[in-house]
């Protein structure tokens, strides 16, 4: 079990057992899709017949996930296994610097390596043996509403496909890269994830005008989150660690690395395309967990 030792606080707080077992899942049958046939023309694979091929091959993986609860692993070919060399290698040294300790021992601890696009079904054993989260194949983007709900289960919502490989810097949606490297390890954190189930209790109650602040909430976070370790501040937020264009501009002077104030966050508007100018510190994922454990009363 990994150990949490982020502060002398981590200690102050239970940890409270929130798993969720088989018999209480809902059927993945139930989720909502947003239409994902169709790939937008700006995408940088839009109009290359090899990659949509592949793409509908994977798609077709995580379909049958919803038919028989199985997890079908990806046989990926060597072009994608070239790209995620070369950004798993180019990300991995950029997180030596600035990634949170806790989630560089938690990538390791689950496998995640630079030598090979890791399947879920791997990560997922050792996911749920940990922290009791797992993950669920699905080939597109889900609305907000059904993909933080989902978190309420403990489950994480995945693709497994791989962005171009003429752009492998950069990725218009989230891909293999994003949730393995980005999203993955930290689920393994025992505050971490009940605080990303606390987010899915109030998405599945929200009104439209509370979702909009659970995303913010989730955006600060789970997407953009800072967190201090040792008098540092270290990145934790999966849109930090997978890219490097946003990992170095987090730690330059061009941004305002606020300390987490939660009533801040929720109502901070931001642009999603845009290079954020403001982030939010966490002191510790306890200490995050206990700020939003009432979260459904917003
Ligand atoms: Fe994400």
């Amino acid at each position: 079990m990994l150990n949490e030792t982020t502060t002398a606080t981590e200690a102050d707080f239970a940890i409270e057992n929130f798993t969720v077992s088989d018999a209480e899942l809902p059927e993945f049958k139930d989720l909502k899709f947003e239409n994902i046939n169709e790939l937008h023309i700006d995408h940088p694979g839009a109009n290359d017949a090899e990659y949509r091929t592949r793409r509908d091959y994977i798609a077709q993986c995580a379909k049958s996930f919803r038919e028989t609860g199985k997890i079908t692993d990806v046989d990926y070919n060597a072009r994608e296994q070239r790209v995620w060399r070369y950004v798993a290698e180019e990300l991995e040294e950029l997180q030596q610097k600035y990634a949170s300790p806790f989630y560089l021992r938690a990538k390791k601890d689950l496998g995640i390596t630079t030598e090979r696009i890791p399947q879920l079904s791997e990560m997922n054993r050792r996911l749920k043996e940990l922290t009791g989260f797992r993950l669920a194949p699905i080939e597109g983007l889900v609305e907000t509403r059904g993909f933080l709900s989902w978190l309420s289960y403990r489950v994480m919502l995945c693709t497994q496909y791989i962005r171009h490989h003429s752009h492998p810097a950069y990725t218009p949606e989230p891909d293999i890269v994003h949730e393995a490297i980005g999203h993955i390890p930290m689920f393994t954190n025992p505050n971490f994830a009940d605080f990303s189930q606390f987010i899915g209790h109030g998405a599945r109650i929200a009104t439209d005008e509370q979702l909009e602040a659970l995303g913010r909430l989730y955006w600060f976070t789970v997407e953009f989150g800072m967190v201090e370790h040792e008098g540092e501040i270290k990145a934790y937020g999966a849109g930090l660690l997978s890219s490097f264009g946003e990992l170095e501009h987090a730690f330059s002077d061009q941004v305002e690395r606020r300390p987490f104030n939660l009533e801040q966050v929720i109502n901070h508007e931001y642009t999603y395309s845009d290079m954020q100018p403001v982030l939010y510190v966490i002191p510790s994922y306890a200490e995050l967990k206990e700020i939003t454990k009432n979260i459904e009363s917003f």
